[in-house]
């Protein structure tokens, strides 16, 4: 796991743009993973703004994102498939259809959540994997006591996880569905690269255990600890609870520029 800590929060854009834009030059049909919420914002900013600038092009890729709310209706503004649209999608070059992500309206939810596995799987699976972290320690919604084996399916959010979404409905915790459907961290570990962003101190927890602490249900995103390419892009407050951290800073500023992430 590399830890990369730079105290602006556009370097963590740039630095992950860099790695979108390389894989994309040499697999233009590459396969993104796209996390919602305000974590990959940055990221997504700076890659519409170079492909604005002719630098990057998504129209031969695909895109999947990682889970979606149960029950919020087609339209509305918070529903991952719009979000993802509205923050990215539309901001680019993607093909009609090329970006997908599970299906909350389905009538029949584990039938859409076997299909979505098939989907990624179809498609050569996810080259790139963008996560958030949750105050929790979720990736994706597996919230803590997730199997870290899991697969795509039907979870119940926690109460913190909705306290903390509730600020996207209005600051209204009642508008906060209960149920989603959520890509499993079986899942999630087959993608090739993961790049994990998290910024500001509440996040600081949760990066101190994904990094340092044991691997536990109880912190889901511990279980990246055991995929060979994972990078974790934060800004000094999150950081700020990391016991290497001055380890950390070192690693990076000596590393070759070329080497990349
Ligand atoms: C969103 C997702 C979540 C978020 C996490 C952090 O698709 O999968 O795991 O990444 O809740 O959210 P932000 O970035 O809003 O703090």
């Amino acid at each position: 796991m590399e830890v990369v800590i730079l105290p602006e929060i556009e370097a963590i854009g740039v630095l992950a743009a860099d790695a979108i834009g390389e894989l994309l030059a040499r697999k233009p049909t590459a396969v993104l993973g796209l996390a919602t919420g305000s974590s990959p914002l940055v990221v997504y900013d700076e890659l519409a703004a170079r492909w604005a600038a002719g630098k990057v092009s998504f129209a031969q890729a695909r895109g999947f994102t990682l889970d979606e709310y149960v029950g919020l209706p087609a339209g509305h503004p918070e529903r991952y498939r719009t979000v993802i649209d509205t923050v990215f999608v539309s901001r680019v070059d993607f093909g009609k259809g090329a970006v997908d992500g599970p299906d909350g309206l389905a009538s029949d939810l584990r039938a859409a959540c076997a299909s979505y596995e098939d989907a990624i799987h179809g498609a050569g699976g996810v080259d790139l994997q963008i996560l958030g972290i949750g105050t929790d320690g979720h990736i994706a919604f597996n919230e803590p006591g997730s199997s870290l084996a899991s697969r795509t399916r039907i979870k119940t959010l926690t109460k913190q996880t909705r306290v903390d979404n509730a600020r996207f409905f209005g600051d209204d915790l009642d508008a906060v569905p209960t149920h989603c459907l959520t890509q499993g961290l079986g899942t999630i570990m087959e993608a090739r690269h993961i790049v994990l962003v998290a910024t500001g101190r509440g996040k600081a927890e949760a990066v101190h255990h994904l990094v340092e602490g044991a691997v536990s249900a109880m912190w889901p995103a511990t279980i990246l600890q055991h995929h060979p390419h994972v990078t974790v892009l934060l800004d000094d407050a999150a950081a700020r609870r990391l016991q290497l951290v001055d380890y950390y800073r070192e690693t990076y500023l000596s590393k070759p520029h070329w080497q990349g992430i």
